[in-house]
């Protein structure tokens, strides 16, 4: 048997502005999930929240891109949204972009990651889900866990790691994908993946080409042509015997990375490892965070979660966060806090210039 992991997720509407999720509809996905799990849709379940981002991370025999499962998710936002419309909840279906399902939740609003896995004897995964940032925050954990051997000690001491891994690249702007081989091909990896608003690592593949982690890559702001969000994502890694440790997993979100996203969607902040209970976006609607949830999947079952950064061993790096924080936001409107101007044009600033445009004089 194989077993599916999805992780289907969308802001459905905030409370209260973006900082976080309503009881009520965590409640209204698990009602809805468990009745799907009663009549054998999905094997197992688990719902959390990211922020003001509802998650879920369901199990299956269905495959990867699966209608049934994914009219499941839809119909769980849709029903969400009116319940957060009927609450006054902050952009209440901010994420359904469409009234009709088409067969696949892709390009219409939610984000997705999704692995088809023979199952091991054990098998751990960590599912990683963000607020207040994008698909291409993943690119720098996922080169430090798959990539870097200053980060996973595996690359060099396990035999089973030692040959690499392929990351397959997606271009977000021109909706092309590559493939490529790390360590050989690494500075050009390098080249791209650094530019996090442009590429992001979808799929990384152990050199036989069984999946080890797979990322959410939509990008709302590209699917709506206009700003409607950032895409706050989601991924799954799996750890341990030919894949890294879950210590190497976790080890990639020590620095508290910059990543975009934070207040409007606008601002380079960093991303901070927490516990559930702390997965709220507060200060100046952040700063950006992640929660990671472990599970050992068995026979499709969900043993978990455990709440990884739950752990005075991220202390140091929240506390870095915060500094960061304090130092970047004094900064208010200049760049680098405040994005580049590319990444702006869905916001005020085309209606400035185009204010301002006859007032441009010719200098010499
Ligand atoms: P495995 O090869 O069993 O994954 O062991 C690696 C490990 O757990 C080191 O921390
Ligand atoms: P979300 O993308 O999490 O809804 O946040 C939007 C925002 O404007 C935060 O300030
Ligand atoms: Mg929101
Ligand atoms: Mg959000």
């Amino acid at each position: 048997m194989k077993t599916t992991i999805s992780v289907i997720k969308a802001d459905i509407g905030g409370y209260v502005g973006h900082s976080g999720m309503h009881p009520a509809l965590m409640a209204l996905a698990e009602d809805e999930l468990e009745e799907a799990k009663k009549q054998g849709k999905i094997i197992d379940f688990f719902v959390a929240h990211a922020g003001d981002d509802l998650e879920l991370i369901m199990t299956h025999t269905k495959g990867v891109d699966n209608a049934e499962i994914h009219e499941l998710a839809w119909n769980i936002f849709k029903k969400g949204a009116d319940k957060a419309k009927e609450m006054g909840l902050y952009g209440a279906g901010q994420d359904i972009l469409s009234d009709a399902f088409s067969g696949n939740v892709k390009g219409m609003g939610p984000g997705v990651a999704e692995m088809e896995i023979e199952e091991r004897p054990s098998e751990p995964i960590v599912v990683f889900m963000a607020d207040k940032t994008s698909p291409g925050a993943w690119n720098y954990p996922l080169f430090k866990i798959f990539g870097d051997p200053f980060n996973t000690a595996g690359l060099i001491i396990d035999p089973k790691l030692h040959d690499g891994f392929i990351f397959e690249v997606l271009d977000m702007k021109e909706g092309k994908a590559i493939k490529m081989r790390c360590p050989e091909e690494m500075y050009d990896l390098l080249a791209l993946i650094g530019a996090v608003e442009h590429y992001a690592i979808k799929n990384v593949y152990r050199k036989d080409g069984i999946i080890a982690a797979t990322a959410s890559t939509q990008r709302l702001s590209y699917i709506a042509g206009k700003y409607v969000g950032k895409d706050d994502p989601v991924m799954i890694v799996r750890a341990q015997s030919g894949f890294p440790a879950v210590g190497e997993i976790l080890e990639a979100f020590s620095l508290a990375h910059m990543v975009a996203g934070w207040m409007r969607g606008s601002h380079w902040g960093p991303l901070m490892p927490v516990s559930m209970k702390d997965a709220n976006c507060t200060r100046f609607d952040g700063p950006p965070r992640v929660v990671a949830l472990g599970f050992q999947v068995k026979d499709g079952k969900l043993i978990g979660p455990k709440d990884m950064f739950d752990d005075p061993a991220f202390d140091l790096t929240r506390k870095r966060a915060q500094d960061i924080t304090d130092y970047i936001r004094r900064m208010g409107p200049f760049e680098p806090h405040r994005l580049g101007l590319e990444e702006m044009e869905y916001t005020t600033l085309p209606s400035v210039l185009e204010k301002l445009k006859d007032r441009f004089f010719k200098v010499d």
